[in-house]
């Protein structure tokens, strides 16, 4: 059998309402993951990309969060009716979803403005 061209980990932690982070699964990313599971399945992705759950990948703040790989894309904010453009054009394209992908300056640095204050980003 081929080696997968992509794995997709979707964060689906779940944390105790109020806890300060919140959590991905909070965020409806676990029917998320189940709408790009199933979409990759319609075009055929079977073979070629795997949808992974993912526990905390410490980007609570922007979930839900997704991350590809092995181009290391991060995708923040995700909602299901973006579930569609992922598919299309970065995991059938390969070309990553722009308007999606986190800054940056959010992905593990002390600038995230998410963490603490700054700039925000789409619809945080
Ligand atoms: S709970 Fe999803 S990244 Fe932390
Ligand atoms: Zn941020």
């Amino acid at each position: 059998m081929p080696r997968f061209e992509r794995h997709v980990f979707v964060c689906i932690n779940e944390r105790a309402p109020g806890h300060p982070r919140g959590c991905c699964s909070a965020k409806d990313s676990v029917s998320i993951r189940e709408a790009l599971k199933s979409r990759c399945k319609l075009e055929g992705l079977g073979a070629r990309v795997r949808i992974n759950k993912s526990g905390c990948l410490n980007q609570c703040e922007h979930g839900p969060t997704i991350v590809v790989y092995p181009e290391a894309i991060w995708y923040g904010f995700v909602k299901a009716e973006d579930i569609e453009e992922i598919v299309q054009m970065h995991l059938i394209n390969g070309a990553p979803v722009e308007r999606l992908v986190l800054p940056e300056e959010c992905v593990n640095t002390p600038r995230c403005p998410h963490r603490g204050g700054g700039v925000q980003f789409r619809g945080a």
